[in-house]
């Protein structure tokens, strides 16, 4: 039994296309086993205990990828969307958009909206997608508004709580455990500033095999970290 549960766990999920490669298949097929693993993960780390739940779906550099593979991305989306709406309503959660609209097809962009205004209401768990998302990207937006905003904070003086409110994150808590999948030990670009005391869980299996038992794993990690930010502690 973990005693500890960490409230927002964000997770880079990686390794769809090695999942493939490694069977011979083309990468859309780990593309799809990896949306399948996403819809049986939400509800098991719903389940956990965990609040707040925020997934790296596709960044802004993922706009590189061959046009096929981006067409096909954006394919999943709008299906899981769309399944996801009956979902949240049922388990009373309130989803969350992170990312710029830009690029996006209108109809996902539509659907994404939609499911965030279907939902505001809720709070019994958030679960915040981040599609066509990058930390430096979201900071520029949320400077951009924040020199747009009624001039009710001093740019001399300015403070973090004055850019948070801001950001696309500005009803999520900061990260506490960020996953990552596939053995790379990275941030690439996700929630720079909100993971700045998040503890960090790496581990080598490919997204798609990402299992109740791996995310045990990740919560036993974070039981045993010590959490001082910056202080000395107990
Ligand atoms: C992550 O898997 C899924 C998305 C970024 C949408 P990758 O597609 O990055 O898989 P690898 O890294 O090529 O194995
Ligand atoms: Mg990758």
């Amino acid at each position: 039994m973990v005693e500890k549960i960490p409230r927002h766990v964000a997770i880079i999920l990686d390794g769809n296309g090695r999942w493939a490669k490694q069977r011979g298949l083309p990468r859309m097929f780990g593309h799809r086993r990896g949306a399948q693993t996403l819809v049986k993960s939400i509800r098991f780390i719903r389940e956990s205990g965990v609040k707040y739940l925020s997934l790296f779906c596709f960044s802004t550099e993922n706009w590189q990828r061959p046009a096929e593979e981006v067409q096909g991305l954006m394919g999943i989306f709008a299906s899981h969307i769309r399944r996801l709406v009956k979902e949240a309503v049922k388990s009373n959660t309130r989803v969350h958009w992170l990312g710029r609209p830009d690029g996006l097809p209108a109809t996902v962009v539509e659907q994404l909206i939609n499911l965030v205004r279907k939902t505001s209401e809720n709070d019994q768990f958030h679960l915040a997608l981040a599609i066509n998302y990058s930390g430096r990207d979201e900071i520029i937006r949320s400077v951009g508004r924040l020199a747009a905003s009624p001039c009710n904070f001093d740019w001399r003086n300015l403070q973090w709580e004055d850019l948070v409110k801001c950001m696309d994150t500005v009803n999520l808590p900061d990260v506490d455990l960020l996953i990552r999948t596939s053995g790379e030990c990275r941030l690439s670009n996700f929630m720079l500033l909100q993971s700045a005391y998040a503890e960090l869980f790496f581990t080598s299996v490919l997204w798609p095999d990402f299992s109740q038992a791996i995310f045990h794993d990740a919560l036993q990690f974070y039981e045993g970290r010590e959490r001082r930010f910056g202080t000395i502690g107990q």
